[in-house]
């Protein structure tokens, strides 16, 4: 074995990536995949499971799936259930599940605050508890949480989206702090602004055109780009002894900010 397969190589591995079907977690499947584990994605719909799951077949690598919906305590439980059907356990989790509503402050209404704080936080809560105490229970595991550039500032008209997002990322280091000395590591990614459905919609060129100038790279990212951060942070070896922080993967987006 090569010295980067035994530093960052996940065979024997399973991953639960809640939000597997999407843009961003779709490339962090075939990434974790390609590093070895076995995926079970986890999604809201079956058709786009399948289609990611025959994607990652596609490449070589072993996986499953399960229909979750975050904001339901008893799905997330079953979807822990699930998994131990088609692994033996869990190690790795990435809550990669989230939604976006654009409006200003004064036009949003309970139901779009409810929504977005439901699946981006709500989510993220529930699934850490159930599967932190599956992994607590069998030798313990890491958990990375996906953030954004707005767990760091708020960007304007998506303010329940910033505020989720920011207490993404306050939440992952609580967890982290109570998780560490019972094996579980807990971190985040932060993506600064990638090409996706839900940004499609939210994205006229006026903003573009700020994200351009806020963004020192000068571009979007590529969903790929995040699968280093990924690998360093759940390898149970790279990443031994990384837990309560964040990478941010941003083309510098947040440092020209502080
Ligand atoms: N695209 C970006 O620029 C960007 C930037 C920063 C952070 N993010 C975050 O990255 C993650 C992935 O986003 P994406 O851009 O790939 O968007 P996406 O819409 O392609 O993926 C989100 C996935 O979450 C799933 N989902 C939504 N509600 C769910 C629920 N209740 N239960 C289970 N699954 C649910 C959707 O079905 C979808 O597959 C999100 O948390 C998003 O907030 C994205």
């Amino acid at each position: 074995m090569s010295y980067l397969d035994e530093l960052f190589g996940l065979s024997g591995q399973t991953a639960v990536v809640i939000g597997g079907a999407g843009v961003l977690g779709g490339a962090l499947c075939a990434g974790l995949s390609q590093a070895g584990a076995r995926i079970i994605v986890a999604d809201l719909t079956e058709d786009a499971c399948k289609a990611r799951v025959a994607a990652l077949e596609q490449l070589g690598g072993q996986a499953g799936y399960c229909l979750v919906d975050v904001t339901r305590r008893e799905s997330i439980e079953n979807l822990l259930a699930e998994s131990l059907r088609q692994a033996e356990r869990v190690n790795i989790l990435v809550n990669c599940a989230g939604v976006n509503v654009g409006s200003s402050f004064l036009e949003a209404t309970d139901a779009d605050w409810e929504r977005v704080m439901a699946v981006n936080l709500r989510g993220v809560f529930q699934a850490c508890q159930v599967f932190g105490r599956h992994m607590i229970e069998h030798g313990g595991g890491a958990i990375v949480n996906i953030g954004s550039v707005t767990s760091h500032l708020p960007l304007s008209r998506v303010f329940a989206y910033s505020a989720s997002k920011a207490a993404v990322l306050n939440l992952t280091r609580n967890i982290a702090q109570e998780f560490a000395p019972l094996g579980v590591r807990v971190n985040a990614i932060c993506p600064g602004f990638f090409p996706a459905e839900q940004n499609r919609r939210l994205l006229d060129q006026q903003r573009i055109d700020n994200i351009m100038r806020g963004t020192p790279m000068k571009r979007f990212g590529e969903p790929e780009e995040l699968v280093g951060a990924l690998l360093l942070l759940v390898s149970p070896r790279a990443g031994s002894f990384i837990t309560g922080t964040h990478i941010n993967v941003d083309g510098g987006f947040t440092a020209a900010w502080f």
